[in-house]
């Protein structure tokens, strides 16, 4: 983390669980706990469904919603999709673009990804896309270059503005839901070299102040050391994002 330069953003990514009714039984049970977060943002990605419900529930407290994928286009005929637009009318500050498990079961593509961050960025979303490398990739040896032009494509086009506004979240495929997790050092080493793509694309002032998360089996017990490395600025959590005891103490270690 590095408070001086860029916001810590400790978010949640509920993919395909909790219905309304249980997401504000987790309002309920997270909010007497969430005093005390001074310095990291908080966010919980949910089910498009139940946005606007979440953003009621969450009324009155630091914690944003957000989407968990938009379409690129602003209207049309693609049934069942979402408009950035609709997400952002409905109360989500943020949508995440890109997860690996949307690239694997919907053929998103890196091209895809970069229209989905204009698009979020237009619709005045803050896009958290995610970036990483399957365990094959990871063995062959080709993690930075894998990471290098999935980041590149997807801030392709965008100005220094967009990019400062664009949230990075590396999360290797093979700690998803595995219990795996990258060691602090292996993370802290691709997500430093994902602030040193940025660097060398839009300038070391726009680089300084991108977050850039960590994700991939983050709880409460190796959010502290995930997040003391320079360049990890935060987390996107799954399987420990549903329990509030376990969101709480990560946002805890978020505030050490
Ligand atoms: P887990 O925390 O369950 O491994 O999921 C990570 C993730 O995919 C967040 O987007």
């Amino acid at each position: 983390m590095n408070l001086k330069y860029r916001k810590t953003i400790i978010a949640g990514n509920w993919k395909m669980n909790k219905t309304l009714t249980e997401t504000k039984a987790f309002a309920e049970a997270i909010k007497p706990n969430l005093g005390r977060h001074k310095w990291c943002e908080v966010v919980l990605c949910v089910p498009g469904v139940n946005i606007a419900g979440a953003v009621k529930a969450f009324k009155d407290t630091r914690v944003s919603i957000g989407g968990e994928t938009c379409h690129y286009e602003a209207s049309g005929a693609y049934t069942g999709e979402v408009t950035a637009e609709m997400l952002k009318d409905v109360g989500a500050k943020y949508v995440i673009i890109g997860h690996s498990e949307r690239r694997q079961y919907y053929n998103e593509t890196d091209f895809t990804v970069n229209k989905k961050v204009k698009a979020a960025l237009e619709a005045g979303l803050k896009p958290i896309v995610c970036v990483g490398e399957s365990l094959e990739q990871r063995e062959l040896g080709v993690t930075e270059e894998l990471i290098s032009y999935q980041v590149k494509t997807a801030l392709s086009g965008l100005n220094e503005n967009q990019v400062r506004r664009v949230v990075i979240a590396y999360e290797p495929i093979w700690a998803i839901g595995t219990g795996k997790t990258a060691t602090a050092g292996q993370a802290g080493e691709v997500c430093t070299h994902i602030r040193s793509i940025i660097r060398k694309q839009f300038g070391a002032r726009v680089a300084r102040a991108v977050t850039i998360q960590y994700g991939g089996s983050m709880n409460a017990k190796n959010a502290r050391e995930l997040l003391a490395q320079p360049d990890i600025d935060g987390g996107l959590i799954g399987g420990a994002s549903l329990k509030p005891d376990d969101f709480v103490a990560i946002i805890n270690a978020a505030n050490q």
